[in-house]
């Protein structure tokens, strides 16, 4: 029965880092395109995006923590931290600890961004473009949840927004990248 609480533990927490996460690079995204109306105003998406960001720390955390101590997986905590050492699904798996990576580094940047500056904040936090597809393709490839179609609305739910807020940053954005993510960086700047 603890097991079975520890495997579901592992989807669900799984499953809502997938989603904040998500709405952690939508929210950049808008965050970074400066787009605010009268209802919505700029900083409701900066303090949103951080705020997701940590949250969807907090339930990753439970997912490698109950993924490591599920008997079933016998994942141990090597296969959490090297990545491809797993013997349970070891690509699917290795991608998703390559994706946790990526995100610590554009985590603690973001919390030291005053000492690391600006360039080196800016190059990393372009990691998260890569964080995000690694973590679905490793809920795809090794969740067990995989096919069933409540969880292929789950996918969409992330694969669509992430799409088209991509989609709108490279046709509106092109060429302007300093001054806006700056503004991001520093947002009494630009805003
Ligand atoms: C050290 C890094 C990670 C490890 C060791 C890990 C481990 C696992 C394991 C063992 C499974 C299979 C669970 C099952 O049997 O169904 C799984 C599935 C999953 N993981 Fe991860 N994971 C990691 C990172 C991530 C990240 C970064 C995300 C998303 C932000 C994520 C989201 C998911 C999702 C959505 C599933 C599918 C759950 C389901 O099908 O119900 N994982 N993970």
């Amino acid at each position: 029965m603890s097991t079975q609480i520890l495997w579901f533990a592992t989807r669900g927490a799984g499953i809502v880092s997938m989603l904040l996460f998500t709405a952690v690079v939508v929210l950049g995204v808008i965050t970074t395109m400066r787009w605010q109306s009268d209802r919505w105003p700029r900083f409701l998406t900066v303090e949103l995006h951080r705020t997701i960001s940590l949250l969807s720390v907090v339930f990753l955390v439970v997912h490698i923590l109950t993924a490591i101590l599920d008997p079933f997986t016998n994942l141990g905590l090597a296969a959490a931290l090297v990545p491809f050492a797993s013997s349970y699904r070891p690509l699917w798996v290795g991608l998703g600890v390559l994706s946790v990576y990526l995100g610590v580094a554009v985590l603690v940047t973001s919390l030291l961004r005053e000492r690391v500056g600006l360039r080196l904040w800016r190059a990393v936090h372009w990691l998260a473009y890569a964080s995000w597809p690694l973590a679905l393709v490793h809920s795809i490839g090794s969740g067990s949840d995989a096919t069933a179609t409540w969880m292929l609305a789950v996918d969409a739910l992330c694969v669509v927004p992430v799409a088209i807020a991509v989609a709108w940053r490279l046709i509106y954005a092109r060429g302007s990248n300093r001054s806006v993510l700056t503004s991001v960086a520093e947002p009494g700047r630009g805003a």
